[in-house]
């Protein structure tokens, strides 16, 4: 119930000025923190508006990302060199510097991807977060250097973490500065240096992050940024200098960069974050007013273009009904359009490719199951130029059905009901994924057989916030299990910065 309309003024003003200072411009990549040009440039538009340009970039080939890993490889010894207290200076100096440019963060995901203002202005809050978080955390570890046990009496050992060398970053469009600065920073904290490939439809937040890396003093070289698409994203994953990978995007692209990386010279880490397909359970015992609300922004927040995105509601079969009557008239009155405007809550799809797989979905849940509410595109007036569509409910799809239980990554929720909430978890924890999960219910008996049974790596209970979504640092883990992740630590939590780093033993007579 906060009162955010000084942060709307606020943005209302300034975003006239963003528009005509940083759209439609040409960009390059940039190594050893020097823009490269004399490339192909491709024009990029927003989702929100076909006629609007983002600006042009170009798409790093195999001899880019040549230049980008040796310039990495160059700065990475001296970097490393520094010492955690010295790198931890540089990172919340970065914080400071996102901080600052918070707003043209924020205006950028809005224009970009279509993210409605608040959730674009929290993320580049979580953004600053994020490092803060990481830096407290390698300061109270002292650099997670840890005494261990002595063999002798005169011998003295500590456990220490030393980096890997050069991490290639594939971040995602979704949360473009979240989860860019998350495993960019983790990595230069642990002591590597960076190349770092923004998605092809965020490039901007790419290149203002870059230019923000530069203005807080991180070295020339740290983080190298290339631009471009699969084919880009490809020629990393195979290129033998690159010591190991954060990747954040699908579960194909995920484990394309695990076969890769197997068929290499030698084994290296892969950090992985590979979506989601996360249930809700709603039990005969929950507020089901609470329950519709944490469903609602879960499931189309962001128009359900999340990893977290709550996808799948199994509600006991004596709410079920009232759960799916209020789901529609809730979403029915949800505000769908341009995100520049203060009231939007769902913006556009984020392309063509995503209005297709939209329409399939709402087609397929009306012929096997019934779509409750969904399925048209909004052409009205200057809504003609982006994918604006409405909030998808089905029921009654059988449970195996694909609807039910692949990721769709689209404003869309199927809702199924069960007699048994152990049956429905059981059902729920067959699905490919484990990223996160969330349950409505009173009864402690049922919200423990939840706590207790679910595999995810985030479980929510009663949140009306959202259901499955809203993980934020040094408070979620945000852990993906299983088809959702590759490693047994993610995103937010405290062991996060350590993947990106191996031990040693240093042991001294
Ligand atoms: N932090 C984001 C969420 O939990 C991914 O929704």
């Amino acid at each position: 119930h906060t009162d955010f309309s000084a942060v709307h003024d606020l943005l209302d003003q300034r975003l006239p000025d963003f528009e005509s200072r940083m759209l439609g411009q040409d960009f390059s990549h940039r190594f050893e923190g020097r823009p490269v040009a004399g490339e192909v440039l491709q024009e990029v538009y927003s989702p929100i508006d076909h006629w609007l340009m983002v600006g042009r970039f170009p798409s790093a080939d195999g001899d880019v990302i040549e230049q980008a890993v040796s310039c990495a490889r160059r700065t990475q010894p001296a970097w490393a060199a520094q010492g955690w207290a010295q790198r931890i200076t540089v990172l919340r100096r970065l914080a400071m510097v996102l901080s600052e440019r918070k707003y043209d963060f924020a205006m950028a995901a809005v224009i970009e991807i279509g993210k409605s203002r608040l959730e674009a202005l929290g993320e580049a809050e979580e953004s600053v977060d994020l490092i803060r978080y990481y830096c407290d955390q390698a300061e109270r570890s002292d650099g997670y250097r840890q005494p261990l046990a002595r063999a002798f009496d005169n011998e003295s050992t500590h456990d220490v973490l030393r980096p890997y060398g050069v991490f290639a970053v594939i971040a995602p469009f979704n949360f473009p500065l979240a989860l860019s600065v998350n495993m960019v920073c983790a990595a230069l904290l642990a002591g590597n240096t960076v190349v770092y490939k923004p998605s092809p439809r965020a490039s901007l937040t790419g290149a203002l992050l870059l230019n923000a890396c530069d203005a807080a003093g991180v070295p020339a070289g740290g983080v190298n940024g290339v631009f471009g698409g699969a084919q880009t994203g490809a020629a990393l994953m195979r290129h033998s200098g690159i010591d190991g990978y954060a990747f954040t995007g699908s579960h194909e692209v995920g484990m394309d960069l695990l076969q890769s990386v197997a068929a290499g010279r030698h084994a290296r880490p892969v950090i992985a974050e590979m979506g989601g397909k996360n249930p809700a359970y709603i039990a005969a015992s929950a507020e089901v007013g609470v329950a519709v609300q944490g469903v609602l922004r879960s499931a189309f927040g962001l128009q359900g273009q999340k990893c977290s995105a709550g996808s799948k509601v199994y509600a006991h079969v004596s709410v079920h009904d009232e759960v799916v009557e209020r789901l529609r008239v809730a979403a029915e009155s949800l505000n769908v359009g341009d995100p520049r405007d203060r009231r939007v809550f769902m913006g556009p799809l984020i392309d063509e490719a995503a209005w297709r797989r939209y329409r399939t979905a709402c087609e397929e849940a009306g012929a096997d199951g019934r779509l409750v509410s969904g399925g048209g595109r909004l052409n009205a007036g200057e809504l003609a130029y982006g994918y604006y569509v409405q909030p998808a409910i089905a029921t009654g799809l059988p449970p195996n059905h694909r609807l039910n239980r692949k990721e769709l990554f689209l404003p869309f929720v199927s809702v199924q009901p069960f007699t048994s909430l152990q049956a429905a978890i059981d059902d729920g924890n067959a699905i490919d994924y484990g990223l996160t999960a969330g349950c409505y219910a009173q009864d402690p008996d049922e919200i423990d057989l939840f706590l207790n049974r679910a595999e995810a790596g985030a479980l929510y209970v009663n949140r009306a916030s959202g259901a499955t979504t809203g993980a934020w640092p040094g408070i979620q883990t945000f852990c993906g299990w299983k088809g959702s992740g590759l490693t047994g630590k993610g995103g937010l939590g405290p062991y996060y910065v350590t993947q990106f780093a191996r031990e040693q033993s240093h042991t001294i007579w």
